[in-house]
């Protein structure tokens, strides 16, 4: 089978006739829990993905910056550019130029051919691996003096700022900084990072990644809309962000909040940033089966309260659990995309199965699964 990066060499010899001269991967990611709480200052806990974008790249002598993809390969060119002007799937690689050159670096002009197997629009960050292979090489390239916890914010001010997409640091926090068996652990306010051991297998369990193959219906008004929600619940309880009310607080501020939609994304906000702490403190003692509850008490928080779940990953949720799994939830942004089931080693088949049937009875498209393990953060190849 040919390996994405022979893909990415092909695909740059084919657009620029000459050879690259040099390679570097971003993977996806999947979010164990703490969903929606990155832009309310909270805490995420993600891993990185095997799947992964591979940026093939050389100079480029005429002083501009090229892009092509597996899926677009006639290249997008362009010079120094500002917000708006590479529109497009282009955006995402001249925003990332354009994040860079604003703080304050000199950008090497390159090439680049893209490829990947981080599946698209799955809610595992495809954007975010596209992002931090770019940014990786171009810091490598131009010897740039950009230090590792700096990276995910350019990273996200391209999205936010020149693709216009208003998402929080947890996927360009989790490709760049992922490490191969750890799962991150990231305080969203300070960017204080711990890296938690997370090695299912020597623990008979896996982590299967269930597909729902649902398609993604209004993802970026509805993600726009929460952030605005909580952004509300927040100035009307006096705090600057939803981070700074703790479980003890809950009833509290609920009580405070007189619109029943705010009270309701407020509580999952709230309850998932505990549900993260938890589940931290779990896996740092080694007590991994026990973080099932917490993941299937995230996913109803998502469903019920935050309600950015469809028919597919409730499905899909609820027929893993009956097939045995410790627990189960929607992971990503919502509104389609991916299930993580935290199941025995041995169940990954009889737990996709059961999915599938579940699926076929209720004439959804079959979903895709497959067992995830942590693989490792950006890198040169
Ligand atoms: C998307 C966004 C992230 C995060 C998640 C939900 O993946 O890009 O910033 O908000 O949704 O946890």
């Amino acid at each position: 089978m040919t390996s994405i990066r022979e893909t990415a060499t092909a695909a740059f010899i084919e657009a620029y006739g000459d050879e690259p001269t040099g390679l570097w991967a971003a993977p996806g990611r999947v979010n164990l829990i703490g969903e929606h709480t990155d832009y309310n200052d909270g805490f995420v806990l993600p891993f990185a993905l095997p799947q992964r974008t591979v940026a093939a790249v050389g100079p480029a002598p005429d002083g501009r910056w090229s892009v092509c993809s597996t899926l677009a390969p006639d290249p997008v060119t362009f010079g120094v550019t500002e917000p708006g002007e590479v529109t497009g799937w282009g955006a995402y690689v001249a925003g990332v130029v354009w994040a860079l050159r604003d703080a304050g670096f000199e950008v090497p002009p390159v090439r680049i051919a893209l490829a990947s197997d981080v599946p698209l629009g799955s809610g595992l960050s495809s954007s975010a691996a596209l992002e931090s292979s770019v940014l990786t090489a171009l810091i490598d390239l131009g010897g740039l003096d950009v230090p590792l916890e700096r990276r995910p914010a350019i990273a996200q001010r391209a999205e936010n700022v020149y693709v216009g997409a208003p998402t929080g640091i947890l996927d360009q926090s989790a490709s760049i900084r992922c490490l191969q068996g750890r799962a991150l652990f990231l305080d969203c306010r300070s960017y204080r990072i711990e890296q938690i051991p997370f090695d299912l297998a020597a623990e008979g369990l896996a982590i299967l990644v269930i597909n729902s193959n649902a398609p993604h219906q209004h993802v970026d008004g509805e993600y726009g809309e929460r952030r605005k929600s909580c952004e509300a619940a927040a100035a009307a309880l006096g705090v600057p962000a939803l981070r700074d009310v703790s479980t003890a607080e809950l009833d509290d501020a609920l009580r405070r909040l007189d619109d029943d939609v705010l009270r309701r994304r407020a509580r999952h906000i709230i309850t998932e940033n505990q549900r993260v702490l938890d589940t931290v403190s779990l896996l740092r003692s080694g007590r991994v089966r026990e973080i099932g509850p917490l993941l299937t008490a995230s996913h109803a928080s998502m469903r019920d309260d935050f309600e950015i779940t469809v028919a597919q990953v409730d499905v899909a949720v609820q027929s893993a659990l009956e097939a045995g799994a410790y627990g189960a939830r929607m992971t990503g942004g919502g509104f389609g995309g991916c299930v993580l089931a935290l199941i025995d080693a041995d169940r990954a088949e009889a737990t996709a199965t059961a999915v599938a049937v579940a699926y076929e009875e209720r004439g959804f498209t079959a979903p895709t699964s497959w067992v995830a393990v942590a693989g490792p953060g950006a890198t040169a190849l």
